[in-house]
């Protein structure tokens, strides 16, 4: 008899492994970093995008995976309108600059979260741009738009009872693996080492399930301060840690 889920054993394909499969981050101090500066936020934000283009390369060199990075979460509506506007514009920008370089390197682009919430020229860019990447095998970058994890349970759980109803799904079989396939990040690896920046140790909403036994990482350094150096130092404290699922 089995009294452990098959979930909490050890996942031989990333559990012992010394470089994680799949790393996200939480990418906080833009703000701050540009207050720092006497510049305006929106200067900390740009600052953040260069940054996020560095820590993708260094991933990927190091054979992650899957990078996923919180760009915008459902919370930050509450936002000033500028602000909002700012990250959106950056978003376009980047897309617009990277998708070329991206695809070249054979980098697959996901989204998660509800991204039609950017309106629908933006929704189109980001679009094409999953869509023109979508064969690619080398890398993914997966970017958390408009993401909540509490949205995404709730979708799930609509999604789930909808084949209930519909008769598709017997509820006795509704299991973690049936829940895990009704989230974002279904197409992803699972999650290993999770990093926040800015010194805040908090989750603010992202992949609350996901990150049931990823590794966490909290680090001091403001997100545009973060490049290749920080992101390899994140890597050698990943591969020092003992990960146990609940075992000896
Ligand atoms: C993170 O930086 C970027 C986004 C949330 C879009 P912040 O804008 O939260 O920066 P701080 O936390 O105010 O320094
Ligand atoms: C989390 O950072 C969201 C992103 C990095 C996109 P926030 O700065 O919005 O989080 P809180 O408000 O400090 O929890
Ligand atoms: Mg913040």
């Amino acid at each position: 008899m089995t009294v452990v889920p098959a979930s909490a054993e050890p996942r031989p394909d990333s559990g012992g492994a010394a470089v994680p499969r799949h790393v996200a981050i939480i990418m906080d101090g833009n703000g701050r970093w540009a207050k720092a500066r006497g510049l305006p936020r929106a200067a900390g934000h740009k600052a953040g995008a260069e940054a996020a283009r560095k820590v993708l390369r260094a991933a990927g060199e190091a054979g992650v995976e899957c990078l996923t990075l919180y760009a915008f979460s459902s919370e930050n509506w509450r936002r000033p309108e500028t602000e909002i506007n700012d990250l959106k514009g950056l978003l376009r920008f980047y897309i617009q600059s990277e998708l070329d370089a991206l695809h070249k390197e054979g980098i697959r682009l996901k989204i998660i979260g509800d991204h039609s919430a950017f309106g629908p020229e933006l929704c189109k860019m980001v679009d094409h741009a999953v869509s023109r990447t979508a064969a690619n095998t080398r890398m993914t970058l997966a970017i958390a738009l408009n993401y909540g994890s509490r949205v995404e349970l709730v979708n799930a759980a609509r999604n789930l009872a909808e084949k209930v109803a519909s008769g598709d799904l017997d509820p006795a079989d509704i299991d973690e693996a049936k829940l895990d396939e009704a989230l974002d990040t279904r197409e992803l690896p699972p999650l290993d080492l999770l990093i926040r920046t800015s010194g805040e140790c908090r989750l603010s909403n992202f992949l609350l399930w996901q990150a049931a036994y990823a590794e966490l990482l909290f680090v001091e350094t403001l997100w545009p301060d973060f490049g290749g150096n920080e992101l390899r130092a994140a890597l050698a404290e990943f591969a020092a840690r003992e990960r146990r699922y609940g075992g000896l």
